[in-house]
């Protein structure tokens, strides 16, 4: 009788003694998992042509500066300059190419002219002619902006 009590005695201090431990050292939590979100690429603009930045202006000689600044305002304010108000001549509609050629011809999916110097002079099915960048602008001044054409020696077409 006295033996089992005991053991039932040592049995219950075994177990508070255990009990207590176990509280001042809980066991480590589980690791959690790092999750890290993930966002997937828009392979819509991986590896896309983008416009050359205003600083690499730099490298060109001062004309050719002023040439392309001229252009992107022609393209952007088309209107401003060769429209029936325009500032410089009238010979097209209110619109502006930027209307459809987004942020200046430079906006990737936007009608950009990124691939224009490295593809002309090229065929085109509509004239059945091969066509030059000169052809090309005046194809949209006239059909685009309802205009008439400019000679390649304006300053106008080479902005363009
Ligand atoms: C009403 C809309 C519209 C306006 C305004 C417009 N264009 Fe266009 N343009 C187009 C369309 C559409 C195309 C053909 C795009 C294609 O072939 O994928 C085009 C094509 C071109 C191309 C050839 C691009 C290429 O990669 O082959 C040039 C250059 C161009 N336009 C210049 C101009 C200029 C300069 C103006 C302003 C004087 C202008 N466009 C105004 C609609 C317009």
């Amino acid at each position: 009788m006295l033996t089992s009590l005991m053991a039932l005695a040592a049995i219950l201090l075994t177990t508070l003694v255990f009990l207590q431990w176990r509280m001042a050292n809980p066991p480590a939590a589980e690791p959690v998992a790092l999750v890290i979100p993930t966002v997937a690429k828009d392979t819509n603009f991986v590896n896309l042509w983008t416009a050359p930045s205003d600083w690499r202006l730099s490298r060109l000689a001062p004309q050719e500066q002023e040439l392309v600044r001229y252009g992107r305002e022609l393209i952007a304010h088309t209107a401003d300059y060769l429209g029936p108000k325009g500032s410089v001549a009238h010979i097209s509609n209110g619109m502006n190419c930027q209307n459809c050629h987004l942020n200046a011809g430079t906006q990737p999916w936007g009608n950009n002219y990124g691939a224009v110097q490295a593809t002309y002079p090229k065929f085109r099915e509509r004239s059945g002619t091969v066509e030059n960048q000169v052809k090309r602008v005046n194809d949209c001044i006239q059909r685009s902006l309802n205009g008439c054409g400019l000679t390649p020696q304006a300053t106008k077409c080479g902005g363009f």
